[in-house]
């Protein structure tokens, strides 16, 4: 091995596969029973075995994404003063009405899989296999937070002398600005709106511009479960105009914002500029997110991770690989087999189940996409790309190239495009050369040398570590999810101490 000294015997004993990996072969948790749909290989030769597709078929023929208005700033005022008028009588509900209100929600949303699979495809243009996800994960946000809240948001009592109590109590904060982006439009979305709600805040919630239609149909089924009107509120609009009014409003108490780096700095100089209180700022952002491989890795796990980890979702995720930092003696090997996988992938419609990857969000994407990629096309080395004979709009077929160094990687690329640079030398150095970024989201680790995996991962200044795997998908209550640096301000999504984040606490002292 050229990388290092390692225990040669135990790497031997290890299991080694010669078998190519399929493109996305996806966990079959992902896929609801219910439904019929099970595991699929999506390299053509056996496409998914469907017992009965019939439901998300007919929910997506039948799906019309309706047109949405748009609020006003004045309507902004109104809207905030109103909910700050509901906020005491929905944070003083105990906390296990708000909860099961949102298990309710929860409940509804699982049963109506179909209905907004449909909405997914159509409005955000994800292929089924991410929607099926997406609700999933929609569904385990409500269900966990619900749960969550009954364990974490208790009042305690606290031992103290003779003569007086001592109480923790732990309430919402007030009107919680909820401010999400497009591309889980319904499980970012719903993840912020119900962590603030079941939290005692009534919310503001402005979806992205290009999602509306989603977040409208997840604010109906709260209503329908029980969320009063003065509790919730959804303003539709451009993040310039009403995101900036929300966020500046002197009734807003606190602010949870997933999207680009970018546009939280932009909230945190308003936040820091408004009138009214300190309020909390939680922020989820970009990455530039890398996995370093050493020469003990095995490239047929490399590149099945590489793969998924890289290209699923077109590459619009905030944990998307972007950088494969690959040990120089296994490297032309892996490199041959990325290329290899990214001739199978099967790029086109998303209502497809054998799409592997569908478009980009829209023509604004698109074109930057597109102008990267012609960029890297002529700075950097062409290692592979995909391709399609599909005429579906806005596909980028997803595409390879190799850098120089780590720090030749400069932006967030929002799309199916990743960079591969090759070290050889001192290992630490490149995980040095990762934090030095700036960014902290997620990283990947493949090594068969565990000291290593440990001694990185702690070196490592990101979120979410993930060894010998794909770095996507964060699985709620299981990977709590969420960055630093430019990454975000550190609240772990889908963990234990989220709801916290968006609770005030106050300390009852009564001389008894
Ligand atoms: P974006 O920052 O452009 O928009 C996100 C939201 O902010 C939208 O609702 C938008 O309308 C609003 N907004 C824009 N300007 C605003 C302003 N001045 N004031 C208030 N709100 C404003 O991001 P996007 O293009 O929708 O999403 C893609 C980005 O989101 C990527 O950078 C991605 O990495 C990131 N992201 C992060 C996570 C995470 O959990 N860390 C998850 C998903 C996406
Ligand atoms: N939580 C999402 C993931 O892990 C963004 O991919």
């Amino acid at each position: 091995l050229a990388d290092n000294a390692v225990d040669v015997e135990r790497l031997l004993a290890s299991p080694m596969t010669t078998a190519r990996p399929p493109a996305f072969p996806m966990p079959a948790f992902l896929y609801p029973v219910d439904h019929g749909l099970q595991r699929r290989n999506s390299t053509g030769a056996d496409l998914a075995v469907i017992a009965d597709r019939a439901p998300l078929d007919a929910a997506v023929a039948a799906t019309v994404v309706p047109v949405i208005r748009e609020a006003t700033t004045e309507e902004v005022i109104t809207q905030m003063v109103r909910l700050d008028d509901g906020f005491a009588a929905w944070s003083e509900r105990p906390v296990a009405e708000r909860a099961a209100i949102i298990r309710r929600a929860g409940d509804m949303l699982d049963a109506r899989l179909a209905e907004f699979c449909g909405l997914l495809v159509k409005e955000a243009h994800k292929t089924l296999g991410d929607c099926v996800a997406e609700v999933r994960e929609a569904v385990d946000f409500c269900r966990y937070y619900a749960d969550q809240a009954q364990i974490r948001l208790q009042d305690q009592v606290l031992p103290g002398p003779t003569g007086e109590s001592n109480e923790l109590r732990m309430t919402g904060r007030g009107v919680f600005v909820c401010i999400s982006p497009w591309n889980f439009p319904l499980a970012i979305f719903a993840g912020q709106v119900v962590a603030a709600l079941v939290a005692g805040n009534t919310v503001a919630a402005k979806p992205a511009e290009q999602t509306p239609a989603v977040a409208a149909r997840m604010v109906e089924l709260l209503y329908e479960a029980g969320v009063p009107k003065d509790a919730l509120a959804l303003l539709h609009g451009p993040g310039e105009t009403i995101g900036a009014s929300l966020t500046a409003n002197l009734h807003c108490s606190g602010v949870c914002f997933t999207g680009s780096t970018q546009v939280a700095k932009i909230i945190q100089r308003t936040l820091a500029h408004k009138d009214g209180p300190i309020v909390p700022f939680i922020a989820e952002t970009g990455g530039l997110n890398a996995m370093i491989v050493d020469s003990s890795a095995l490239p047929e796990q490399v590149v099945d991770a590489v793969v998924q980890s890289a290209f699923r979702s077109a590459g619009q995720r905030c944990s998307a690989l972007r950088l494969l930092v690959v040990h120089g003696s296994i490297a032309d090997g892996v490199i041959e087999m990325v290329r290899g996988a990214l001739a199978e992938l099967n790029v086109g419609d998303p209502a497809r189940l054998s799409t592997d990857v569908g478009p980009v969000i829209d023509d604004e994407a698109h074109a930057n996409v597109s102008r990267n990629v012609a960029r890297l096309k002529k700075e950097a080395k062409l290692l592979g790309e995909a391709k399609t004979a599909s005429t579906f709009p806005r596909l980028v077929p997803p595409v390879a190239f190799e850098l120089g160094a780590i720090a030749d990687l400069k932006e967030e690329i929002f799309g199916p495009v990743l960079h591969v640079v090759r070290w050889n030398g001192d290992v630490d150095q490149v995980m040095h050369d990762i934090n030095e970024l700036g960014y902290g989201l997620t990283l990947g680790i493949q090594t068969r040398i565990d000291s290593r995996a440990q001694r990185l991962a702690k070196l490592a200044k990101v979120g979410n570590v993930y060894i010998n795997r794909n770095i996507i998908g964060a699985v709620v209550g299981v990977q709590p999810f969420g960055g630093e640096g430019l990454s975000g301000t550190g609240p772990k999504a889908g963990g234990p101490n989220y709801l916290l984040r968006f609770c005030a606490e106050q300390t009852l002292t009564i001389n008894t």
